[in-house]
């Protein structure tokens, strides 16, 4: 039996980071739609006004405490309560009280600071309770090909913290085992852009362990792979055989509590204006790299759930830089007093 830290998990660090966290897929909310959902330990309610703005606000209502995520209504920019017919606009407040025009001044819900783009909704979370410090870093994505890739979400793999899922981009060494890829290897040295972590990788054909080896194949694939404050990492690769063609990944992983992490990934193709395939290539080639991209995902699902964190760990010299990441994520975990009780963090 694995010895929990003093947050209750296998981690020595809090369960919850600061930073943008996918808690949902564009079309899983269509505008009108309102869901329930649970992050970081608290109950939360996610709607899109008939206007199209995702809204993610916290769940109970302050009048007499029902759920909005539960039979409410979308009714233009607000969400109507299910239990006495109170509304809430997309900003929070109270807009509307049946049978009186006099609203409570402070009757409102919390909403949490929300972006949406690439197919993807994000929602800002810290701890300490600061604003969104950073910014989802621009990405020209205007040549994604359309009905490429694939999106799902993993609710399955545990309670893997996501510091130890991103520490993928660092850990060249499970690519062939984990993702029968030859060896990895970096591609050049990291860079650190305050909340931003780069890591080139570039990842040799099955088989292959060397390349300097006299008849060893080019790098089957280059991959940047770029960890944005605690919660995603956007990864491009491109592969020298399929010129003009970048695969884009998102992978989010977010706490719904401190035994469970919502595991989400995307990917699409970008398609060069310049690419030389032809379509049906471009098809068949999303066809396949969906195919073993999706199996992928559960290659380290199967690890994750089980593994233990291993802070001071044994590394080798073809190890990655996991020293330099480990410190660079540090900044995401919440500053709370060494005093901690999960009761204490769900206030
Ligand atoms: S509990 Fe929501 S309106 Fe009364
Ligand atoms: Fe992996």
């Amino acid at each position: 039996m694995q010895k929990l830290s003093k947050f209750n998990t296998r981690y020595p660090f809090h369960p919850y980071p600061t930073g943008w966290f996918i808690v949902a897929f564009s079309d899983d909310l269509s505008p009108g739609d309102v869901k329930p959902a649970k992050y970081f330990g608290q109950d939360l309610v996610l709607f899109r006004t008939e206007d199209g703005k995702a809204v993610v606000a916290d769940a109970h209502c302050p009048h007499l405490g029902a759920h909005l995520g539960y039979d409410s209504k979308v009714d233009g920019d607000s969400i109507v309560c299910p239990f006495h017919g109170w509304a809430f606009g997309s900003d929070g407040r109270c807009t509307r009280v049946p049978f009186t025009k006099l609203i409570p001044p402070r009757a409102r819900i919390r909403v949490w600071p929300v972006v949406e783009r690439s197919g993807l909704i994000f929602a800002w979370h810290d701890l300490d309770g600061r604003e969104p410090y950073f910014r989802i870093p621009d990405a020209d994505e205007s040549r994604a090909r359309p009905n490429t890739g694939f999106h799902r979400l993993h609710d399955d793999f545990g309670g893997a913290h996501p510091q130890d899922i991103f520490e993928n981009a660092v850990d060249f060494g499970h690519f062939p085992g984990v993702h029968s890829t030859g060896r990895a290897m970096s591609n050049g040295p990291i860079r650190i852009d305050g909340h931003r972590f780069m890591s080139p990788i570039k990842v040799l054909p099955p088989g292959h362990e060397d390349p300097d080896e006299a008849d060893a194949p080019p790098p089957m694939s280059f991959i940047d792979a770029e960890v944005i404050g605690g919660g995603f990492t956007r990864i491009e690769s491109h592969s020298p055989m399929l010129p003009g063609l970048t695969t884009v990944t998102y992978v989010g992983g977010a706490p719904v509590d401190e035994t469970l992490t919502h595991y989400r990934v995307m990917t699409f193709l970008l398609v060069a204006e310049d690419c030389p395939l032809s379509d049906e290539a471009i098809t068949e080639i999303d066809r396949q790299m969906t195919e073993v991209t999706r199996a992928e995902q559960y290659s380290d699902g199967k690890i994750w759930p089980h593994k233990r964190y291993v802070a001071r760990p044994m590394l080798s010299n073809v190890d990655g830089p996991f020293h330099a990441y480990r410190d660079w994520y540090a900044q995401f975990h919440p500053r709370i007093d060494a005093d901690f009780s999960m009761a204490e963090a769900a206030e």
